[in-house]
């Protein structure tokens, strides 16, 4: 849609429609009516796509994270394949951690691995701040995507403080986070110390991809369903609306975690335009419980696409229906796309969801 056909701007003098801004998934971030609900997948850059597995064949994940000309082919690989609404920047939560000093590295099957955990005050000392120098192959990689992807808009993303802070002090993943719990709990001090230090890298780190053009951004809180809303309001809150708060409102800002029915209002508090709900609450629940000043993104279970196609149909009806609670709907999954997914059953989720929100244009 042009401003020739709604006369819009002529009359208010407003800059010309269409573009990034414009788009289905940045309206519906906003709570604005839009042409349909806008669907992307978390993990949508990766291992269900056949070009992926062959592009990154010999290149370790951090180094494919830091050559811009791979970042952007990857970035744009389910673009041209689904038809999603929104590209997310390829990365990782651990490149501006990497880059703030940390000795780490993306081991495959595992997830990121920490050759140091962080245990006392002097470790948290040696994770430095970061600027756009220290990240600049992101930069180059988003200021090459804005141009590639015209009208499409970008996500930019990090981790929150809670998630980064679980790796840097369990050395990798874990089930139970105890060893983070255990610090939270034991030392309140050198925990907030930690947050603090890690919020600032993720604010700065987010700060270049929006410099460089992204549309919006995800923060991933990945693990944050670990806590009770209690602990996740006095351990975790004050550094993700740091985070939250610091961008201002120039580009939507998705908060999202997974396991987190019970701390969706204070997700949305902290800071969000839109919470990100996986599929253990229904977005109408989600809804409710967030309130009616943000949008809602979710949440189709990853494992759903596994199963027959009637069964996909089913749920993503569903999830579309739900959604019509909310004041804005991102479709998205509950979590990422887990790599044995037939890529060509995302396609159909895509076209699917375009077709039964599809409103006629004013
Ligand atoms: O498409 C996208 O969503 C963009 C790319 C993206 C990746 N990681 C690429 C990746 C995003 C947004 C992330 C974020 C991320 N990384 C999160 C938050 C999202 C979530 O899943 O909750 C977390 C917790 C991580 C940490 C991490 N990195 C894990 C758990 C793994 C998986 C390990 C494995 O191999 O199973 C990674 C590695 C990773 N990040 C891969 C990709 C495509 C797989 C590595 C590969 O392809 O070799």
């Amino acid at each position: 849609m042009t401003t020739d056909t709604t006369g819009t701007a002529a009359r208010n003098g407003e800059p010309r429609r269409g573009g990034p801004a414009d788009s289905p998934f940045v309206r519906a971030c906003r709570r604005e009516p839009g042409p349909h609900t806008p669907v992307w997948f978390m993990r949508q850059a990766g291992r269900s796509l056949p070009e992926y597995r062959e592009i990154r064949a010999n290149v370790p994940m951090l180094e494919s994270c830091r050559r811009p000309e791979l970042v952007t082919e990857i970035t744009l690989q389910p673009v041209r394949r689904h038809g999603v609404d929104a590209a997310i920047l390829f990365s990782d939560i651990v490149v501006p951690v990497a880059a703030a000093g940390v000795d780490l590295d993306i081991v495959p099957g595992t997830g990121p691995v920490v050759a140091e955990p962080v245990r006392t005050a002097a470790d948290v000392e040696r994770i430095s701040p970061i600027g756009r120098d220290d990240v600049s192959y992101v930069d180059e990689a988003v200021r090459r995507l804005v141009v590639e992807l015209g009208d499409t808009p970008l996500i930019g993303f990090a981790g929150a403080p809670f998630t980064l802070a679980s790796y840097l002090v369990e050395g990798g993943p874990s089930r139970t986070h105890a060893k983070t719990k255990a610090l939270m709990y034991g030392d309140p001090d050198l925990w907030h110390a930690l947050c603090a230090r890690l919020a600032e890298v993720t604010l700065a780190f987010l700060q270049v991809q929006i410099d460089a053009g992204v549309s919006a951004v995800q923060l991933f809180d990945s693990w944050a369903g670990a806590l009770s809303e209690a602990d996740y309001r006095r351990f975790v809150l004050p550094h993700s609306t740091y985070v939250l708060g610091g961008l201002g409102a120039g580009v939507p800002r998705i908060h999202f975690g997974v396991g987190t029915g019970e701390l969706l209002g204070a997700m949305g508090e902290a800071g969000a335009d839109v919470v990100g709900v996986d599929w253990r609450t229904p977005l109408d629940v989600a809804t409710g419980r967030i309130g009616p000043d943000k949008a809602v993104q979710g949440n189709l279970d990853p494992t759903v696409l596994l199963a027959p196609w009637p069964v996909v149909e089913a749920e993503v009806r569903r999830i579309v229906e739900q959604g019509r609670a909310a004041p804005g709907h991102v479709f998205n999954l509950g979590h990422g796309v887990l790599p044995e997914t037939d890529p060509e059953v995302l396609t159909r989720v895509v076209a699917l969801v375009h077709e039964l929100t599809a409103r006629p244009e004013r």
